[in-house]
């Protein structure tokens, strides 16, 4: 549909005015600037949002941000996150209790944008709990906020599906990491910890994860591994199962700390974070 004739401008004043429809149509080859010109907007409504301490806009700024990004998840369009992560890590920010409401905010409509935001602001909140350094703090909220990129290559039956996956459906599942690993080798990201992460945050340190069984894990895949599981175990409003007291949730990853799968300091340190 168009709304002006080929050639023709939509005017500054009507702009300025409003007077337009309210869905615009972007020419595809004109999308991932229409998607950096949205980003730039949230992250100005995102220094707003953490100033009046509102952690409900906030969360809801957040959505639009990464569910604008996870639109068309490509070099171009990944990029403009960074800015994101480095608004919600500024000192500024982290002078206030309004990154760890996030976690608190709760909201129904559970989907990879949710969930991904929330591994963030646990993840925030354990960065400052170990003193990362900003560089750090920067790349564990990237690594998180990023880990399921590819889940956008799934198709929404499986990642919806209000049951049990079967084989097929649950190997198609486990592919979003590889998914997530090709899409971040594409980007312009100056951290090969990112997309290791979106690959290994679902392997085991005894070797009993996927994709590739690896137990050598990357740092920050280690971190992300703990963080995603448990916001996962806490958060999940799958019709199936029931969404754990913190408590329980943190039982069940010792046993696993126990077991071997995972590492007990970054388990302890993101424990400690909760209080
Ligand atoms: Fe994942
Ligand atoms: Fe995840």
């Amino acid at each position: 549909m168009l709304y002006k004739p080929v050639g023709l401008k939509l005017s500054e004043m009507r702009i300025n005015e409003e007077l337009y429809p309210e869905k615009l149509y972007l020419k595809r080859i004109d999308k991932l600037r229409g998607i950096r010109e949205v980003q730039k907007e949230f992250n100005q409504q995102l220094k707003k949002d953490i100033q009046s301490n509102n952690a409900i806009s906030l969360k809801n700024t957040l959505v639009s941000i990464v569910q604008e990004t996870f639109s068309e998840p490509r070099s171009g369009s990944i990029e403009g996150i960074l800015e994101t992560v480095d608004i919600l890590i500024s000192d500024f920010t982290s002078e206030t209790e309004v990154i760890k409401n996030l976690f608190r905010v709760s909201n129904k409509d559970y989907t990879t944008v949710l969930h991904s935001i929330n591994v963030m602001a646990l993840s925030i909140g354990y960065a400052q709990n170990e003193n990362f350094s900003k560089t750090e703090k920067r790349i564990l909220g990237l690594c998180a906020l990023l880990h399921d990129v590819g889940k956008t290559k799934i198709s929404s039956e499986i990642l919806r599906a209000p049951r049990k996956l079967n084989e097929r459906e649950f190997k198609e599942m486990k592919a979003h990491t590889f998914y997530g690993y090709k899409i971040l080798s594409k980007c312009k990201i100056f951290n090969d910890e990112i997309k290791l992460t979106a690959l290994q945050h679902h392997e085991k340190l005894d070797g009993s994860g996927y994709p590739n069984k690896d137990a050598n894990i990357s740092r920050m895949a280690q971190i992300i591994g703990i963080i995603d599981c448990y916001e996962a175990l806490t958060n999940d409003d799958r019709p199936y199962r029931d969404s754990m007291a913190p408590l329980k949730a943190l039982t069940l990853l010792k046993d696993d700390v126990v077991a071997g799968k995972y590492n007990r300091r970054v388990f302890e340190k993101f424990a400690y974070s909760l209080l």
